[in-house]
């Protein structure tokens, strides 16, 4: 149990797509950058990451997602500029994106699968555990998702992923976990099946994003055969992973939105805009004219 009493100290934020279902917008703003009312879609990611703990965040980034790091840094003429005009609540918005965490980023050369994205990381994460969070996927609610995932990770020592439970008709489009029941929303994995069809499905708890790993899962993605298109899945990963370890799924509490898509941001948007007391007033009045 050598694992479980390791702090975990690292996330890596696989940022590197080419976010093609947001085209036309994502060839030149990536999607990570996306407004979710008024705060990049990734800041959600390593809020979380923070909230859990975590004090180095490792984005990996590809070609035209400088802006990503612009984001996160310090932008002294601004704040100068927002200290003139006295408005500190700005002010303290903006400062506290770079006071977060401690921000590295990773160039991923090309778009090899999400396994690949994470393996780009291995330097940067080293031989100790480590927290894997999908900024595709925004999960809302106290605790955060990472930290209840941390909480699992220490109570069995090993690698732990999300899952929730979705409808039958929408199990094709995840991951799905064959699981064994050992606690209350902690399940054993036993495997894991991809986009199976609703009859072949092994239960209906879907992967979600978010995964806490032990370093050995570089070792299981440096063995991953490339599939088609040389892609490496993260999937396929944790399936060699799983040989050799045990491994743990947790059914998360929260809500969570995927905003991979351009209707899930702008679902997520609208539940983040009307839960605002400076705008959910209006917002609400304005759906209702709209949609009678
Ligand atoms: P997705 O396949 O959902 O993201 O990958 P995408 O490729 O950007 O989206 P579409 O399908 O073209 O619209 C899930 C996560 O893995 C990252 C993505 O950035 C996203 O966070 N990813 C995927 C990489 O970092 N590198 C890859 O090669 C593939």
């Amino acid at each position: 149990m050598k694992n479980a009493a390791m702090k975990v100290k690292k996330a890596v934020i696989p940022a590197a797509g080419l976010g093609t279902r947001f085209l036309p917008i994502t060839k030149a703003v990536p999607k990570e950058l996306l407004p979710l009312v008024d705060r990049a879609a990734i800041q959600y990611a390593v809020q979380e990451a923070a909230a859990a703990g975590i004090e180095q965040v490792i984005v990996v980034t590809s070609r035209g997602k400088e802006a990503i790091a612009d984001y996160f840094d310090r932008h002294l003429e601004l704040e100068s500029i927002l200290t003139v005009k006295g408005d500190s609540q700005r002010l303290l918005e903006v400062r506290r994106l770079s006071e977060m965490a401690q921000m590295t980023y990773i160039r991923q050369p090309e778009q090899l699968g999400l396994g690949h994205a994470v393996l780009c990381a291995s330097r940067a994460v080293g031989e100790e555990p480590f927290a894997v969070i999908l900024p595709d996927v925004i999960v809302l609610g106290e605790p955060g998702a990472t930290s209840q995932l941390l909480e699992v990770f220490h109570r069995y020592g090993a690698s732990v992923i999300a899952v929730e439970e979705v409808l039958a008709s929408e199990i094709q489009n995840y991951g799905v976990i064959v699981p064994q029941p050992i606690a209350e929303g902690v399940y054993r994995v036993l495997g894991t099946v991809e986009k199976p069809a609703p009859e072949e499905a092994p239960s209906n708890l879907a992967i979600l994003g978010r995964y806490i790993f032990t370093p050995e899962i570089f070792d299981a993605l440096a063995r991953v055969k490339p599939g088609a298109k040389g892609e490496i899945q993260l999937t396929d990963g944790m399936g060699l992973l799983l040989e050799s370890q045990p491994m743990y799924a947790f059914r998360l509490h929260g809500v969570s939105y995927d905003v991979g898509n351009p209707l899930g941001l702008l679902k997520a948007s609208i539940e983040l805009a009307l839960a605002r007391e400076d705008m959910g007033p209006a917002l609400r009045e304005f759906l209702r004219r709209v949609v009678s």
